[in-house]
């Protein structure tokens, strides 16, 4: 698998670490060597830090895992002084694509446009899966109207590419896709966790699910924006396996993402990029 033309730039090759699960990059820098990979999309980041929900964090069963880690992260600051420099220095052909959340437009809005002039940034994951307090804790994702003011709002303030994450439980995927597009996306992330409950397992009670599950709704999600939309994808969920990683792309997504399988093995994702490239 040769090299991959997305947001107006090359990724040397289509696989990425999936938002959340790599942190910044810090944590695995002793264990792989990032750039090897085509990128990393780094955690969810907010404007102000965040402890996330109370322990248990992580639950898992036969169908992959269970997470409510509530977007813990250091904050819009930290990121700027600490993990983006450190980012952009280690990395020279891995791209970087930021994760972004929020409760409010503003909250989004923010993080995108002080960290727009970062050139180290590639892209923007816009994270439509988050509660929007100002309608009730319905997901952005979830109502065109809302999603459409959110995506605007980010485009209007950012030169950067914007990707956005949808949830695999809306009812018309590819429609959301193309209020995405129509309000200046370039391409879809499909798709987050998907809401999930086991009696006592988790501190903040209900989670997301992630992991095998959810690869044939990915692949489906993935198809079906392709063939009615026609934006590029990023596929993401499920994937542990370098023929996985070929259901998304056979599917017509331009990368994949790599979240649960590479938190019980990171080296996994370098080793489905290289078998990749083999052909
Ligand atoms: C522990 C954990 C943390 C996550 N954090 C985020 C996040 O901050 N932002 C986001 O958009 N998705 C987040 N996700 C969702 C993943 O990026 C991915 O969409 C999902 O896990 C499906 O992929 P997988 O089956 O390969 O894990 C998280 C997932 C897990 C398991």
């Amino acid at each position: 698998m040769s090299a991959v033309q997305v947001f107006g730039t090359t990724f040397q090759n289509p696989i990425l670490l999936a938002a959340g699960t790599a942190g910044f990059g810090r944590e695995l820098d002793h264990v792989i060597d990032l750039d090897l990979l085509g990128g990393i999309v780094t955690k969810a980041v907010t404007p102000e830090p965040r402890q996330g929900h109370p322990a248990l964090r992580v639950a898992e069963f036969r169908g992959g895992m269970l997470n409510a880690v509530g977007l813990a992260n250091p904050g819009l600051e930290a990121v700027v002084e600490h993990e983006l420099p450190w980012l952009a220095q280690r990395l020279r052909r891995a791209r970087i694509i930021v994760n972004v959340a929020g409760a409010t437009v503003a909250d989004y809005v923010g993080v995108v446009e002080r960290l727009t002039p970062f050139d180290a940034i590639t892209a923007f994951e816009i994270n439509a899966s988050c509660p929007n307090t100002s309608a009730g804790g319905l997901e952005f994702g979830a109502e065109p109207g809302c999603l459409a003011e959110l995506v605007g709002a980010c485009r209007r303030v950012s030169t950067r590419p914007l990707t956005v994450k949808l949830s695999p439980v809306l009812p018309d995927i590819p429609a959301m896709a193309r209020v995405a597009r129509d309000a200046g996306a370039e391409a879809v992330t499909l798709v987050n966790t998907m809401p999930g409950l086991l009696d006592k397992r988790l501190g903040n009670g209900s989670g997301g699910l992630s992991g095998p599950a959810l690869l044939p709704i990915g692949v489906l999600a993935t198809r079906r924006v392709r063939e009615q939309v026609g934006m590029p994808v990023i596929g993401v969920g499920g994937v542990r396996s370098v023929s996985d990683a070929r259901e998304y792309l056979g599917a017509g997504a331009s990368l994949v993402a790599i979240g649960t399988a590479a938190l019980a093995d990171p080296r996994l994702p370098v080793r489905i990029a290289r078998e990749l490239s083999r052909g």
